[in-house]
């Protein structure tokens, strides 16, 4: 797995990815200061480390010991390079071991939740950090002893190490975890470490990384180099493209596949803004016939996403081959994808579904990758769209599964039972964005249940399908929460859906979270 590049000294930080659940919390709060950071494993540390020239590093928590055998390498001379240090819990534990001090078990047992700060030494880490404010604590071995040079910044009822630092070295240990929300002043200890006692730069904001990523993607290009790109409407292949269209103009061609899935004047949608408005070489290419061929006769939910998927690599592959003159292929990939973390690759963590996204998968097109957003984080990414002058209502979209229409509408897909639930979805949406109600919501939507049930429409028995309303809150998709809009919104879709919209005789409401149910319905 390659990573983000990024010339020079950066200025940044450089977290060490012990295997921590919370890392890539830890890299956004970083960033949150206006700070570069990058997260490696630890066996890669040395080597990002001379490649990145980072101002700082943080070591994360990880589920491991440090005096097991077969802990997560880190090779000590990390300590030797004369940048600040900051240990996050096992980051703290392995800090201590290599300077001197000694860890073993909490003898206690292990510690976890919320816990009081006792602060014995305000000055930089703690600066401004109240006095028995409440940290996270979660761990199950403890520092015994300290090494040569380390003090008592803080101490917990538990925990006479809680807080620790080296003043000469600027090393410095926190036993609990600063990044999270339940954590008191956790994000001025962070501050203080990253600005305060690191000096970091803080050139991170959306002004600077527009031209940052202008001028790499030029220098990437070249004078003449031209791209191909599929454009999904979606955030992340919009403001890749968008990026790109500013840096070379029209040496980059969108391909935008209609395939059949889409919701209601998304294509429409798509060719106004990037055709018309940003005056883009846009292809647009109407392969639904293709694709609902495909599909013809298919129910199983797992097949239907494969079909899209291949359908769609086949699609794009032939465009893109008519390019002829594009050496490179444009892609939205972000940096949650290509990270090298033990949390985001080490596990085996069990396929729920196959995802399939617009970007990242012709791979035999043996075109050069230019991917601008490759180092940010989905809310950055937002932030330069609106930057680079993107509509607020494509910015902060509802995320749109790839597949489309595909996994909302069960069963096999015909487009007699699209067309009814691309109304009704049409519907949920115009009610909702109505009111701003969207705001509250991460995603909201139409599902088609192809249940006959009975009811009765101007004084005619009918025997049509079932329509569900799916609306959901969530922080990142992995968890999330069934939501309820005012009566009044849901009576108005209800009765505009079963009015305007022939096919669904009853409209039913999802009340089911995640886990144990997912988002979309296939
Ligand atoms: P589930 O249904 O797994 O969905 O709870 C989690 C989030 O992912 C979206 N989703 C997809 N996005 N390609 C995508 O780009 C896909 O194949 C895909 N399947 C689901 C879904 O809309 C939700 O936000």
């Amino acid at each position: 797995m390659s990573e983000p590049h990024h010339d020079g000294p950066s200025g940044g930080v450089l977290i060490v990815d012990f295997g921590a659940q919370y890392c890539q919390l830890i890299a956004r709060r970083v960033r949150e200061l206006g700070v570069y950071s990058r997260i490696t494993v630890p066996e890669r540390a040395m080597f990002t480390f001379a490649h990145m020239r980072p101002a700082a590093v943080i070591l994360s928590g990880g589920p491991r010991s440090v005096y097991e055998h077969d802990a997560p390498a880190l090779d000590p001379a990390i300590l030797q390079k004369g940048v600040p240090v900051l240990g996050i819990c096992y980051g703290l534990q392995w800090l201590a071991q290599h300077t001197g001090g000694e860890v073993t078990p909490a003898r206690a047992g292990a510690e976890y939740g919320r816990t009081q700060l006792h602060v014995v030494d305000d000055r930089d880490l703690l600066a401004a950090v109240r006095q028995d404010g409440i940290v996270w604590m979660s761990h199950g071995d403890k520092v015994a002893r300290l090494g040569p040079g380390f003090e008592v910044l803080a101490r917990s009822e538990p925990c006479p190490f809680a807080v620790v630092g080296d003043r000469t070295r600027r090393f410095y240990g926190l036993q609990f975890h600063p990044e999270v929300a339940h954590t008191e002043d956790g994000a001025a200890m962070l501050r203080n470490f990253v600005l305060g006692i690191a000096r970091c730069r803080a050139d991170w904001n959306p002004g600077n990384l527009v031209e940052q990523k202008v001028a790499a993607v030029r220098q990437l290009v070249g004078d003449s180099g031209e791209v191909v790109m599929g454009l999904s409407g979606g955030v992340d292949s919009s403001v890749a493209a968008v990026l790109i269209h500013r840096a070379i103009g029209t040496r980059l061609h969108c391909v935008f596949v209609d395939n059949g899935l889409l919701r209601a004047g998304e294509r429409e949608g798509v060719e106004e803004l990037f055709r018309d408005h940003y005056h883009m070489d846009l292809e647009v290419v109407d392969a639904s016939e293709r694709f609902l061929g495909e599909l013809k006769g298919v129910v199983d939910p797992e097949a239907k996403r494969k079909i899209v998927g291949k359908v769609f690599v086949d699609v794009f592959r032939d465009k893109a081959r008519q390019k002829r003159n594009a050496k490179f292929l444009g892609q939205g990939t972000l940096y949650p994808d290509v990270i090298e973390s033990v949390a985001a690759h080490g596990g085996a963590t069990s396929t729920i579904k196959s995802h399939h996204n617009v970007g990242g998968l012709p791979k035999d097109l043996d075109l050069a990758l230019v991917e601008p957003l490759r180092d940010l984080f989905k809310d950055e990414v937002r932030a330069l769209g609106r930057e680079l002058g993107l509509p607020a209502t494509l910015v902060l979209r509802q995320p749109f599964p790839g597949p489309g229409l595909a996994v909302r509408c069960l069963g096999e897909v015909t487009r007699q039972k699209l067309e009814p639930l691309r109304a009704a979805d049409r519907i949920v949406r115009e009610e909702v964005e109505a009111r701003g109600l969207e705001r509250g919501l991460w995603q909201y939507f139409a599902v088609h249940v192809p249940q006959k049930t009975v009811g009765v429409k101007g004084d005619a028995r009918v025997y049509e399908d079932v329509c569900v309303l799916r609306l959901v809150s969530s922080q990142d998709a992995m968890t999330a929460d069934w939501e309820l809009l005012p009566v009044d919104v849901l009576k108005r879709i209800s009765n505009r859906i079963l009015n305007e919209v022939k096919g669904f005789a009853r409209v039913c409401l999802d009340i089911s979270s995640k886990p144990p149910a997912t988002i979309e319905w296939e």
